[in-house]
């Protein structure tokens, strides 16, 4: 199981539409749709690492590579059963996983909020329980793991938040950094969390007992 990992920088106006135009049609109208100049940059990073990736395990040149998505909005490579990926962006951050199985990824800057509100909302009781027990200086970095937690086992799912993230929970370990699934399913997915990565929250979903390989890449030698 690969992650690669992109902080992002600002590209000059002219260069990063002459990024997008080098996109499939139905890419860059939904990138050009974006009104905000962060939303266009993170979705032009994004798109050009899943490419980056295809080419760097498959060997699928961009262009050649034809991308599809299922009823949920999930991106998947056509003709390539053995190939899972999936994308995160918050902040400064892109990231994608990839595995010959199902993945999911969720990346999330811990900017303070009111997390318990939130929590008591979009959580279990046993999940909120989770995080008002113990330190209190450990509060919200518990939330932002199980937010991002949520969002992978949806997102390797592949239906999203058609999920409700309150229909599910996770029992976590913070000091080794792994969590699993209340309600364990017969072959439960695999969980990984990276909780103090420059200020952000990191959550992998994957079925595979594999290592994960961390590869950071650096944002010019996406564009090729
Ligand atoms: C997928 C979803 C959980 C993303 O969460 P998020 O925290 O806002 O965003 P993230 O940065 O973590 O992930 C975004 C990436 O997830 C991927 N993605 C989109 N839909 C996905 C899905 N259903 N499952 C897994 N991954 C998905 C995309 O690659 C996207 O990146 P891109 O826009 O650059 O291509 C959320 O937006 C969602 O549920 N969308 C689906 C909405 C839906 O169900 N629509 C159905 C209409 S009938």
């Amino acid at each position: 199981m690969n992650l690669y990992v992109t902080k992002l920088r600002a590209i000059e106006d002219a260069r990063l539409e002459e990024i997008i135009r080098s996109f499939e049609p139905p890419k860059q109208e939904r990138i050009m749709r974006y009104v905000k100049y962060e939303d266009r940059l993170r979705g032009t990073v994004s798109y050009s690492m899943t490419r980056g990736v295809v080419f760097r395990e498959l060997g699928i040149r961009p262009g050649d590579a034809i991308f599809s998505a299922n009823d949920f909005g999930k991106p998947r490579l056509e003709n390539c059963d053995g190939f899972h990926f999936n994308v995160s962006h918050s902040g400064e951050y892109v990231i994608c996983l990839t595995d010959k199985s199902p993945v999911g990824a969720d990346i999330q800057l811990m900017k303070p909020i009111k997390y318990i509100e939130i929590a008591r909302r979009f959580f279990t009781k046993y999940e909120t329980d989770f995080i008002t027990d113990g330190d209190p200086a450990e509060r919200i970095n518990k939330f932002y793991m199980l937010w991002a937690l949520k969002e992978s086992y949806v997102k390797a799912s592949g239906m999203g938040l058609s999920v409700p993230l309150n229909s599910f929970d996770f029992t976590v370990d913070m000091e080794n950094e792994t969590a699993c699934l209340r309600d364990c399913e017969e072959r439960p997915p695999r969980f990984k969390l990276i909780s103090s990565f420059d200020g952000y929250a990191l959550a992998l979903c994957h079925m595979n007992l594999t290592e994960v390989n961390v590869r950071m890449v650096d944002q010019d030698s996406l564009y090729f």
